[in-house]
């Protein structure tokens, strides 16, 4: 796909105002982010376009009901679109609403030529309609006397009209789509798309509404008692904001270069509208089709239909608050291949974002960093080396990423960069730069290792931009690169050696810290309460007054930790000697090392009692003591925290 590689545009349907928006909106709107923003770190120039639909009977309802007037009502709910796109960093260069003149003008001026051409005409006409989804049905079309599409009861409507020569298009429509095999995707969609052009006589197109009955639209420019059909006017707006909304400078420049889109991506629902009316009104223009529609699937929400009325709409806000834009966005590809429907739940989302990027690429960038500051104090080494498997394994991502991009597959896209993470983490544990750095005669061999492992990172942080743009830059400066991670071009920048030796790296925070799941978290609160309820009763039963006030509990002082450093004390195989900054650094010894390795140890966040009398262990003095709890079976495990909090901080 995008054979005509001069150029990238993509857009997004416009979505509908009467509505604020959700996850279908942020599904098809960060699809079209990822690919925009690998196509630019391609090279080419991309526009991205999205926007809001705002005419029509939904849209004036909503209106009514909220007592505004349907412009008014358009300003308010625009906002949480453009609102929502801001914080999931959403890179469109251009955002349309059908209510802008220039759109309006626009859509008249090609109302007019086709009039002119002979391509509209007005009849008398009855048929079956269905308000809520703005569509006349024929009698056969009717499912048990309801509407076809969502079921619900449809009005006999018998009035004049103007209609699009449609039925001209059908054959040409056929051959059109099974010339081009990549037109329509998936391969499913486009199969049921000629299914029905095969099967079906395709009718004509009333794209008119009298203005008795919706004054909400487009004026007709041949009739000022009609209106323009919502569908009509919206699905000129791919065309009309290429007239008068790329940004200036390449208007200038590229004249009418960016018609016809490379992409349009939409949802399977409206799939229909895309592929038979918009392609038959370019048809009928004389203008380029698009390069390509894709549909994707839809999401349920733990298994059922996303509805209002069951209550279960996911509120992307709450899903950002939650566990940050790009967490968010990277669930919803690497969850489910875009095309097919998928199944959405907190869990689902707790589990990727534990296991893909906490474990998996987070902690590879933790381990990577602080290694770097732990034995080459934060810089870059010169490598001893090239480490032929790691490289070519490197330098062929770029192909496999371009032909999934190319096909729209973020999912095998994001198959083949866990592929590196995971080829990076298991490169360390094999390597063990712990070992190596302890010896003189292997630190060539260090050297390699780390400068490999941190230009993996490097990798890593650039495949991954256009998916978590955030993160990715994180990650870019804590390499200690300049600029933005977003200004790599793909060409130059996935090549192993890139990593300038002797750069300065920043450990920072971590980039995804883990999510402790609420579910579980509830429970063994309950549990936990449920102990310390009988514990008391007993106590009480067996007159024990080994009970403490919360004066008491007030005199331990519990601190946040950031460990600093971490090493094995000498000749014991218990205890690990670490440096921890609780607002103040101290040093601290914990009987903790037949489970953990100092290596895990480092950056990560404890709980310290930080006003306990300093001790002596194996004649290292501890200044407080690390909180872990153990069990029966010896089961040991320090605390953490389930969300970030400053180091120095109390805990009480
Ligand atoms: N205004 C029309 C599009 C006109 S394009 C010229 C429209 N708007 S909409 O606000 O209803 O947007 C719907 C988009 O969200 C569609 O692409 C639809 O497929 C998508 N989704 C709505 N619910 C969805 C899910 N539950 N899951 C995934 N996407 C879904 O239609």
């Amino acid at each position: 796909m995008n054979g005509n590689a001069r150029k990238f545009y993509i857009t997004t349907p416009i979505y509908y105002v009467n509505d604020i928006p959700h996850i279908g909106h942020v599904y098809t709107t960060t699809a079209a982010d990822i690919l925009a923003r690998y196509n630019r770190m391609k090279g080419l120039p991309v526009f991205f376009l999205t926007g809001t639909d705002e005419h029509g009977q939904k849209v004036e309802k909503a209106a009514i009901e909220r007592g505004r007037t349907p412009k008014v009502h358009c300003d308010i709910m625009v906002d949480n679109f453009r609102n929502l796109w801001k914080r999931l960093d959403i890179s469109n260069n251009a955002f349309i609403r059908t209510t802008d003149t220039e759109h309006v003008k626009t859509v008249q001026g090609l109302l007019q030529r086709l009039l002119d051409m002979g391509l509209i005409e007005k009849r008398s006409y009855s048929g079956w309609y269905c308000v809520p989804d703005e569509r006349f049905w024929t009698e056969k079309d009717l499912v048990e006397g309801n509407c076809p599409d969502c079921c619900r009861q449809v009005e006999q409507i018998l009035e004049e009209n103007y209609f699009f020569l449609m039925s001209q298009y059908q054959d040409k429509l056929i051959d059109y789509i099974e010339g081009h095999p990549g037109y329509i995707l998936p391969e499913t969609r486009k199969n049921e798309v000629l299914g029905f052009l095969k099967n079906n006589a395709l009718g004509d197109l009333c794209i008119s509404r009298p203005k008795s009955r919706l004054s909400w639209g487009i004026p007709l420019p041949f009739d000022p008692d009609f209106v323009t059909y919502v569908w009509f006017d919206a699905l000129l707006n791919y065309f009309s904001a290429t007239r008068y909304l790329v940004p200036d400078a390449d208007r200038a420049r590229l004249g009418d270069f960016w018609w016809p889109a490379t992409h349009h991506l939409v949802g399977k629902d409206i799939l229909t509208t895309h592929a038979v009316y918009w392609s038959s009104m370019l048809m009928a223009l004389g203008m380029p089709l698009p390069e390509n529609i894709f549909a994707h699937g839809w999401w349920t929400v733990d298994g059922k239909k996303m509805s209002k009325s069951v209550g279960n709409v996911v509120d992307p806000d709450e899903m950002i608050d939650k566990y940050g834009a790009d967490a968010f966005r990277f669930f919803l590809f690497r969850e489910v291949p875009f095309g097919h429907d998928g199944d959405f739940s907190e869990d689902a989302l707790i589990r990727r974002i534990n296991t893909d990027l906490a474990n998996d690429f987070g902690n590879l960038a933790g381990r990577v960093l602080t290694m770097l500051d732990k034995y080459f104090e934060g810089r870059v080494p010169e490598p001893d080396g090239v480490e032929e498997d790691f490289k070519s394994l490197a330098d062929g991502i770029k192909i496999h990423m371009d032909e999934a991009m190319g096909a729209v597959d973020f999912h095998k896209a994001l198959e083949h960069i866990w592929g590196l993470v995971s080829c990076a983490n298991k490169y360390i544990d094999s390597s063990a730069p712990w070992v190596l750095a302890k010896k003189p005669e292997t630190q060539g061999r260090l050297r390699t290792v780390m400068y490999s492992s941190a230009e993996a990172l490097r990798f890593l942080a650039v495949c991954l931009c256009p998916f978590m743009p955030d993160r990715t830059q994180a990650l870019w400066e804590q390499l200690g690169l300049e600029g933005a991670v977003s200004d790599a071009r793909l060409d130059s920048a996935l090549v192993w050696g890139g990593l300038q030796p002797g750069l300065a790296t920043r450990r920072g925070e971590s980039l995804f810290p883990r999510i402790e799941r609420p579910g579980a978290e509830l429970k063994a609160e309950t549990h936990k309460k449920k102990e310390r309820k009988e514990e008391k009763l007993k106590m009480t039963e067996q007159g024990i007054v080994d009970v403490i006030g919360i004066e008491d509990f007030a005199r331990v002082q519990l601190k946040v930790g950031l460990v600093l450093e971490a090493e094995r004390v000498p000749k014991s195989d218990k205890l690990i000697r670490m440096k921890v900054d609780t607002g103040e650094e101290r040093q601290i010894v914990a009987g903790i090392g037949k489970v953990y390795e100092p290596e895990y140890l480092i950056g990560r966040k404890i709980v310290v009692v930080a006003n306990l009398k300093p001790a002596k262990l194996m004649g290292v003095e501890s200044h407080g003591m690390l909180l872990a709890a153990t069990d029966d079976e010896g089961n040991l495990s320090i605390l953490g925290l389930d969300r970030d909090v400053k180091h120095g901080a109390r805990v009480k």
